[in-house]
């Protein structure tokens, strides 16, 4: 089995070939690709290749993170060329014909796979739907009011560059009495503002009526994953100076009326999913695992819970989730040595 990692020198890239060899997925190949810059690079032995028709050919499998525009381009051409892409990007994921897959919450949407591509959630949205999932088949899921707290990680490693740049910088200003001018000491290029010793209630593009379009995403991949085409979600999406590691705050609203112990009867039972009182990003970082603590019955109303989430927004979030579908079709025949038997 031949095994393409298109982005290998990126933050998740990096991650795929570090999961592929941790958890022996049986590739006899695996082919780094990243951007012309990088081509000829040496990775762990391994020739980053460009994405040319030529180097495109003979792959079974094609793991995608190198943004939106390259999966847009070049997912079509490696699925023409016979290979099945699972693509990180959000390019496909809204495509009807594409499953939108959570290893642990929908495996059975790989039934129907168009156009030889599925999609890996939005790292936000992948850590929710564990959680969300448990907690929809005991009590009904009918709406979730989601704060997000959102690493400098799931910029990428220029993401995290920019905010180990900054904290220097705006250390040495006054933070007391001019937080302004501290902030205006960095000049952002990938967060919307200065992010060290800060917090920023905006990420990812505009949308419409004011939302940002990585608050869509925990709307409208929700719905798609959880296949609860109703279901009400009001996202609000925050970048915190956490290097890697999402957390998101949750108020779901059920059907059904929810207690405590049941919901973490519920939620220890899901798999990958870890029960802990005080999750933190900083202690999950670099485990595979979701986390789900502070779980609280809601002070008015007996139908809602509210509870927090923490996932490793690389690996389960992205890397870990993007292998787990890989192997996930390996196991139903549809790549490597039973694929088409
Ligand atoms: P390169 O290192 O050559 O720029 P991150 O998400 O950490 O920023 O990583 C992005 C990944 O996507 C990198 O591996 C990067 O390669 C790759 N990439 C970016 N643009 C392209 C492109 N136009 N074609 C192929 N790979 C790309």
């Amino acid at each position: 089995m031949r095994v393409a990692v298109v982005g290998a020198t990126g933050a998740v890239g990096t991650l795929l070939l570090a999961l592929l060899e941790r958890r022996g997925f049986p590739a006899d190949e695996i082919v780094p690709f990243a951007s012309a810059r990088s081509a000829g690079r040496q990775l762990g032995g391994r020739t980053v290749q460009p994405l040319r028709d030529d180097t495109i050919g003979g792959f079974d499998v094609a793991l995608f993170s190198a943004g939106g525009g390259t999966s847009r381009e070049w997912a079509p051409r490696f699925a023409a060329a016979g290979a099945l892409v699972v693509d990180n990007s959000s390019a496909w994921r809204m495509d009807p014909e594409v499953p939108l897959v959570v290893s642990e919450v929908n495996p059975d949407a790989l039934d129907h796979i168009g156009k030889g591509i599925v999609a890996n959630p939005n790292c936000t949205t992948m850590a929710v739907m564990l959680p969300a999932k448990a907690l929809h088949d005991a009590f009904g899921l009918r709406a979730m009011v989601c704060t997000s707290f959102q690493a400098a990680g799931g910029a990428g490693q220029k993401g995290m560059d920019e905010l180990a740049g900054q904290v220097d910088t705006v250390r040495a200003g006054d933070l007391v009495n001019d937080g302004a001018a501290a902030a205006a000491s960095v000049t952002p290029k990938v967060h919307a503002k200065a992010l060290a010793f800060n917090v920023i209630p905006w990420l990812g593009g505009e949308a419409a009526g004011g939302y940002s379009d990585e608050e869509m995403k925990l709307l409208n991949e929700s719905r798609k994953i959880l296949s609860i085409p109703d279901l009400a979600v009001a996202p609000t999406c925050v970048r915190v100076p956490v290097m890697v590691g999402h957390a998101i705050e949750v108020r779901a609203t059920f059907a059904r009326p929810v207690g405590a112990a049941a919901a973490r009867e519920a939620l220890e039972g899901f798999p990958n999913l870890v029960v802990d009182e005080v999750p933190t990003p900083l202690e999950w970082a670099g485990r595979d695992e979701v986390a789900v603590g502070r779980v609280r019955e809601d002070l008015q109303d007996d139908h809602a819970l509210n509870f927090f989430v923490v996932g490793d927004n690389l690996l389960k979030g992205a890397a870990l989730n993007t292998v787990q579908i890989a192997e996930l079709l390996h196991e139903r025949g549809l790549v490597g040595d039973r694929a088409g038997v």
